[in-house]
């Protein structure tokens, strides 16, 4: 696992060197931030076993109930086994970064490590999410966080260097078709794009096109 010095985020487009240590120190939720319970009671986030858990309370999740009336169906976690899947997006970003979904804020944190990347917008569809995670960069002027539905956000006369997609809808069945949908729709707006665990052979088919990395 890539947890420590400086190692390979492998990916069908070559190699590419990041600094493991650095990228997931910045991905880390603040703790100030947990624990937390939406207002309408269907998100909770927490610390278990020194990582940061977000969950969905849904019927797919309700045997993970505990006793603290916490559970539900993992939506996020600042773990390293799901953070190594975003350094490859991290190398990549540059110059104007758009982000679909907040989530714990975790993407924005590493890139945010890099003086290269001028800004950031996030996308993000839950008001929620938005006002609890996007908290620590209230007063970032790198970053602005949009409340609005990725599949309807306003692209008119905007362009990003990189666009990394990664949102979640529950069960996460039929997740990379979103994803792809999304590529689709930012193309004219993006130099590069991606989308977290799309398939290897649609990520070479975009490189070879240009449009991915
Ligand atoms: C898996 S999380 C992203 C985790 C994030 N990469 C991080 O660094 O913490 C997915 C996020 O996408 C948001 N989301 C889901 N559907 C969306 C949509 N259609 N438009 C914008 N955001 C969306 C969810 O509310 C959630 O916050």
């Amino acid at each position: 696992m890539c947890v420590v010095g400086t190692v390979r985020a492998s990916s069908v487009t070559g190699n590419v060197k990041v600094n493991t240590n650095a990228l997931l120190a910045a991905a880390r939720v603040p703790v100030d931030l947990l624990p937390w319970k939406s207002p309408d009671g269907l998100m909770n986030a927490k610390h278990i076993l020194g990582g940061a858990f977000l969950f969905n309370v849904c019927m797919a999740g309700l045997q993970r109930v505990d006793d603290e009336g916490y559970g539900g169906y993992t939506v996020m976690d600042d773990c390293a086994f799901e953070i190594c899947r975003h350094f490859e997006a991290v190398y990549h970003a540059k110059g104007r970064v758009l982000k679909t979904g907040l989530g714990l804020g975790c993407f924005v944190r590493m890139c945010l490590t890099k003086p290269e990347i001028e800004h950031i917008d996030v996308v993000e569809i839950d008001p929620d999410i938005a006002e609890h995670f996007g908290r620590p960069f209230a007063d970032d002027p790198r970053v602005t966080i949009h409340v609005a539905d990725a599949f309807e956000f306003p692209l008119k006369g905007k362009y990003w260097d990189m666009v990394w997609h990664d949102i979640y809808e529950e069960g996460n069945e039929g997740l990379q078709l979103q994803h792809g949908k999304l590529i689709k729709r930012y193309a004219d707006h993006a130099d590069l794009q991606g989308a977290w665990a799309f398939p290897k052979f649609l990520r070479r088919r975009m490189r070879e096109t240009g449009l991915g990395f």
